[in-house]
């Protein structure tokens, strides 16, 4: 339930990688940026604030969700996933394992937004081919790798976890 003050914020409440946070918050502030500014979450990173670099990609409700395109209060009660949230007790997330080993990213700026896409692909399509990959990455910008790393690092990924290696040694299934 979301509780308007005389000031104009509004009250919400939303579960970001675990954490239970309750903040107020302009009606207008979109999810991006109440991630960044009101959460301390920088990893979400923002680029073209139009839907269309992909870059603040984030999982709401398992789903991965352009943060720029929603408001935050439009995510009241919502369970939120962060590239913040993917390690778990030290451990990378065998995506962030996969991007690292296979040199996908350069300068980093799109990684956050492509590895939580990646995670809920991955959900999904548990063998994907190339050119599904490619499919999910056109909705991705990246300026500096040319792609062929970040493809070689999902499909590491993803024949990892066909092998039963664990996302990152905790046996959580983000
Ligand atoms: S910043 Fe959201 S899609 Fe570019
Ligand atoms: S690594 Fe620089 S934009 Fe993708």
């Amino acid at each position: 339930m979301i509780k308007m003050s005389a000031g104009e914020r509004v009250e919400i409440s939303l579960k970001i990688n675990g954490k239970v946070y309750e903040e107020r918050t302009e009606p207008r502030k979109l999810l991006s940026d109440f991630l960044r500014e009101e959460c301390g979450l920088s990893g979400t990173h923002v680029g073209c604030e139009h839907g269309v670099c992909g870059a603040c990609t984030v999982l709401v409700d398992g789903a991965a969700v352009r943060s720029c395109l929603m408001f935050a209060i439009q995510a009241e009660g919502a369970d939120i996933q962060t590239v913040e949230g993917l390690a778990k007790d030290g451990q990378p997330h065998s995506l962030q394992k996969a991007f690292s080993e296979c040199h996908a990213l350069q300068c980093g700026f799109c990684t956050p937004g492509i590895l939580m896409s990646a995670v809920d692909f991955l959900d999904s399509h548990a063998d994907p081919t190339t050119d599904e990959i490619k499919e999910m990455l056109s909705g991705h910008l990246c300026r500096c790798t040319g792609y062929k790393g970040i493809i070689d690092a999902i499909e590491q990924a993803a024949f990892r976890r066909k092998e039963g290696e664990n996302v990152n040694g905790s046996g959580d299934t983000i």
